[in-house]
């Protein structure tokens, strides 16, 4: 969470960092603020709420500078206000951005505070500035005192430091929390996330944990976590400055609701020869590991947890793969047992939660042998710790709301299910049935999409409700947890989903006419389980949503609205009844007049714990 942009140039770099502020508002956007050195001063303008303000602010009085940093803000201590924004400044002499958490600040304060500080935020990271103003008192330059600053610092940081004594340096480091170097030709910017520096460069090295670099406009020296000075190799990106942008739709959301057919398209893409999987799409060893594997453990947080319990029913009852799953904010501190030779999944759209690469960890202490990753973006700190990778390639997701991000995890994770179903029970004849569902996908997924303004009438009905019911069973359970998480986060409506055969055991005492119950009823074998609980909604005057495989006979009355959704294969079902979902959470949150891409309170990536 924050976003973190800075530059050396030989121009005035604040248009630079303006611009990478706002693409990276989607990591937090609480607050920001940016800080330049001009004429051996530092000079830092801060604005509550979206960059938009900064901006306005800029422009109202300008500071230009060579040399500057930059922060938009998702408050973890103290609330948001212009106090508690970045940069943080240190006696007129030190300006500091900062991502991440440090753990030991109440001590580091306490200290800094008998040595005669002054506090002028709630934040942990002002301990980060005063730290460095105090230990410049003895070290020969600013990066010496960064050095022996962040000996002191526990916790995760990703930093950017300027100070007026060297005018002409940015320093920046990072240990569990993301940061990049764009190369440009003649000047050098730092970001949390390549899409920041895009306008500027293409070129990035990518920091490792415990790096610091010392940056001037014409040298970039970098040192590692074990002092030592070493060269990072150069990676060109593939991403273009447009490739975030909005189009001609309203919101991100909708534009990347959108792009599903397409996303889901590339997924597959060059991932099959003669119609069967290739398992090097996997890593060029990935064929070894699956047949030594004989379970699967998944850890993911939020709508990527979602995913993964699809994938839970896919494993087990297509192939008869043991798999589990838990959220990564339990398993890292839970003491879990882990069987031997059991594959580590981990799913991410960033690559970047903490929570999921700290269970990653976690698991690799216990002695997890194999890990793999299923992410959304090549250069994240999830993709370079783990053993085998399949990307998503859903292209860059904006939307706080996850949409073709989770499409195309499912659509990846039935890729896995394939691979490694192979070597338990999964047959060839339903490997092909599978592959062949999996390439007509796309074309159903436009046929859902058709379905758009049926379902934006439709949300007219949720505008005045306060709370929603979500019922699924089998696959489709995770479903209705992935729509009611959508409708909640997006509509602030408070959404629950249950599996269906759930409902008689409690919340059945909730049904009244102010409660819409969504359902989820593909065609398959737990249909008629799923109507009888129907019934029993409709039978204590409940409202009933219900979307519907398309060659069933229903109609809608007053108690009870049907969506007709096309008709779809049981395997591949669970990723095309999502739409619909994602669709009416949309409309939903337009017509309540919600900020429907940055939705209040939370961000894009969350790289705090
Ligand atoms: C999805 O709509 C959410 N914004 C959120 O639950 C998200 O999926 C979660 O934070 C995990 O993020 P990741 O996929 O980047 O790890």
């Amino acid at each position: 969470m924050c976003g973190i942009v800075g530059g050396v140039a030989q121009r005035n770099v604040v248009p630079i960092l303006i611009e990478g502020l706002k693409r990276l508002e989607y990591r937090g956007y609480d607050s920001a603020g940016l800080a330049v050195i001009n004429n051996g001063d530092i000079f830092r303008k801060r604005e509550l709420g979206k960059v938009k303000g900064l901006e306005l602010l800029v422009k109202a009085d300008p500071v230009p500078g060579f040399v500057g940093i930059a922060h938009t803000r998702w408050a973890t201590h103290g609330k948001p206000s212009v106090a508690n924004a970045h940069p943080h400044v240190s006696r007129d002499t030190i300006a500091v951005v900062h991502n991440g958490i440090i753990e030991n600040h109440e001590q580091l304060r306490a200290t800094q505070k008998q040595d005669g500080y002054e506090f002028t935020s709630e934040t942990d990271t002002e301990v980060v500035v005063h730290q460095i103003h105090q230990a410049l008192e003895t070290a020969d330059n600013l990066l010496a005192a960064v050095k022996a600053t962040i000996k002191k610092l526990e916790g995760a940081y990703a930093l950017g430091v300027m100070g007026t004594q060297e005018p002409d340096t940015l320093i920046a480091c990072r240990k569990g929390s993301p940061l990049v170097i764009g190369v440009g030709f003649g000047e050098y910017f730092i970001a949390s996330d390549v899409a920041a520096l895009l306008p500027v460069t293409r070129r990035f090295i990518f920091l490792e944990d415990g790096d610091i670099a010392a940056i001037t406009i014409d040298s970039l020296v970098i040192y590692d976590k074990d002092d030592k000075i070493v060269t990072r190799s150069i990676k060109e990106s593939q991403l273009t400055s447009d490739s975030a942008d909005k189009g001609e739709y309203r919101h991100y959301m909708l534009k990347e609701i959108y792009e599903q057919p397409f996303a889901v398209a590339q997924a597959l893409e060059g991932r099959f020869i003669n119609g069967r999987l290739l398992e090097n799409a996997f890593g060029h060893n990935a064929a070894e590991v699956f047949d030594k594997i004989k379970s699967i453990q998944i850890l993911a947080c939020g709508t990527s947890y979602h995913s993964g319990l699809v994938a839970k029913y896919w494993f087990e009852d297509l192939a008869r793969v043991p798999c589990h799953i838990e959220v990564a904010s339990e398993f890292r501190y839970r003491n879990p047992v882990l069987a031997p030779d059991t594959l580590i999944v981990t799913i991410s759209q960033s690559g970047e939660t903490a929570d999921t690469l700290a269970a990653l960890q976690e698991a690799k202490k216990m002695g997890a042998k194999y890990s793999l990753a299923i992410c959304n973006v090549p250069e994240s700190s999830l993709v370079r710790e783990s053993d085998l990778v399949l990307m998503t390639r859903a292209g860059p997701e904006i939307g706080v709301a996850s949409t073709k991000a989770f499409t195309t995890q499912l659509v990846t994770l039935m890729l896995l299910v394939i691979a490694v179903g192979r070597r338990f029970a999964l047959s060839e004849k339903l490997e092909q049935k599978i592959t062949s569902e999996l390439f007509g996908l796309p074309g159903k997924i436009e046929k859902v999409l058709a379905l758009d303004s049926e379902i934006e009438v439709l949300s007219k009905q949720f505008a005045e409700k306060e709370h929603a019911l979500f019922l699924g069973r089998g696959t489709h359970y995770p479903i209705a947890m992935e729509g009611a998480l959508k409708l909640k986060e997006i509509s602030y409506i408070h959404a629950e989903a249950y599996p269906a055969g759930e409902l008689k055991h409690g919340p059945l005492a909730l049904i009244d006419a102010d409660m819409p119950v969504i359902t989820v009823a593909p065609n398959n074998s737990l249909l008629e389980k799923l109507k009888s609980n129907m019934q029993e909604v409709s039978a204590r005057g409940g409202q009933l949503i219900v979307f519907m495989d398309e060659t069933l006979h229903a109609v809608s009355d007053s108690n009870v609205q049907i969506v007709k959704v096309p008709q779809v294969e049981n395997e591949i079902s669970p990723i095309v009844y999502t739409i619909p979902l994602q669709l009416l959470s949309y409309y939903v949150a337009v017509i309540r007049g919600t900020d429907v891409d940055q939705p209040r309170n939370l961000a894009k990536s969350v790289t705090v714990e």
